[in-house]
Formats: structure tokens, sequence, C-alpha cells
């Protein structure tokens, strides 16, 4: 059955297909420091237990996209990025909501993260799907004027 999530804008969400990996690498460089090569986004689009989710207009134009990694009762979201022009309009949201869902198909009963301190938009989402911290990583993320990010690990329930 072909998996598809309504999302704003005309967006809808359905998985990524291996023709998107440049696509996903361009979209990433443009939201964090450091970039992922299209190879490794084209190893992950094969691999089932890293799903990848993108929201794409009728002509399949992806304006965002999450990846996360399973790992036996547990899923980790290792990435999302929405492209600028598509920010702070609900794509972040619809992502992280088709991936809920998805995950009720799974043995994943728990969804964890890792968000920069320094992110004020990452840890709003988060906030508003009910993620909590669990822990912090002091000095975890490189950043461009030296002076290194605290990661923060949360994590949510899924119902
Ligand atoms: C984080 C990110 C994915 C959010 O995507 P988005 O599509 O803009 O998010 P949404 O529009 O769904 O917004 C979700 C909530 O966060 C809020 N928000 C989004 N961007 C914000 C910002 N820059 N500052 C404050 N709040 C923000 C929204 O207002 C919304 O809350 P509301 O409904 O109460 O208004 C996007 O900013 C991004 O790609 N950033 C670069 C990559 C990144 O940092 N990823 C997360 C790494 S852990």
């Amino acid at each position: 059955m072909m998996k598809l999530w309504m999302a704003p804008l005309g967006l809808h969400i359905e998985p990524a297909e291996p023709i998107d990996a440049e696509t996903l690498a361009e979209l990433h460089a443009r939201g964090f420091y450091r970039g992922w090569p299209r190879e490794e986004f084209a190893a992950y689009i094969a691999a089932p237990d890293t799903p990848i989710y993108v929201a794409c207009d009728a002509k399949r134009r992806i304006a965002g996209f999450a990846m996360l990694r399973l790992v036996a009762d547990a899923a980790e979201l290792i990435t999302i990025a929405v492209d600028p022009k598509w920010r702070k309009k609900g794509v972040g949201l619809a992502l992280m909501r088709a991936l809920f869902e998805d995950l009720r198909m799974t043995p994943a009963r728990q969804l964890f993260l890792e968000v920069a301190a320094d992110n004020p938009a990452a840890l709003k989402l988060y906030a508003k799907l009910g993620f909590a911290k669990v822990s912090e990583r002091q000095g975890y993320y490189a950043r461009a004027d030296g002076l290194p990010a605290t990661a923060l690990v949360m994590a949510r329930v899924l119902g």
C-alpha cells in the first residue's frame, strides 16, 4: 500500500525515493553547519532501518524531509530539515506527525532525538509535540565560531 500523509499548503508527505538523494543532501546542507554527502543519503534511502519522509508538492518538489533510525523498540529522529522558504508554515510539524503515525506500524514505543540548545526553532517544534529532556551533552556540536553548542537529548513516548 502506498504511504501518504497530508501536509499544509497543498503539500503531502511520502517515503523518499532513490532519486531524492541529491535534493536531500542540498536541503540538509542549508539547514546544518555540517552537511552529509549525496552518497550517504542514497544509502539511507535504500536501508529499511532508516526511513526518510519527504514533504513535497504535486510535482514532487521537496520542501522538507525527516529521517528516522529504528532500533528494536526505540526510534531515533536522525534529522529533520525544511527548506528556508517553506519554514514556519507547519511543514516540520506535519513531517513529525506523519512519522508518529508510521511508527505505529513498528515495535518502537519511544522516539529519541538530539537537538542543539541554541536552536530555538527545533526546540519549539519538539516542545509542541510533547518531547521532554532526558539528558545533556555539553560541547557536542561544532559551530562556525569555534564555540561548540550543547546537545539536549529528548524523548517522547509513542502512543
Ligand atoms: C526546525 C525546523 C525543521 C522547523 O520546521 P518548520 O517547518 O519551520 O516548523 P513549523 O512551521 O512546523 O513550526 C513548528 C512550531 O515551531 C515554531 N517555530 C518554527 N520556527 C521557529 C523559529 N525560528 N523561532 C521560533 N519558533 C519557531 C512555529 O511557530 C511552530 O509553533 P506554532 O505552531 O506554535 O507557531 C526548521 O526550522 C529547519 O529546517 N531548521 C534547520 C534544520 C534544523 O535545525 N533541524 C532540527 C535539528 S534537531
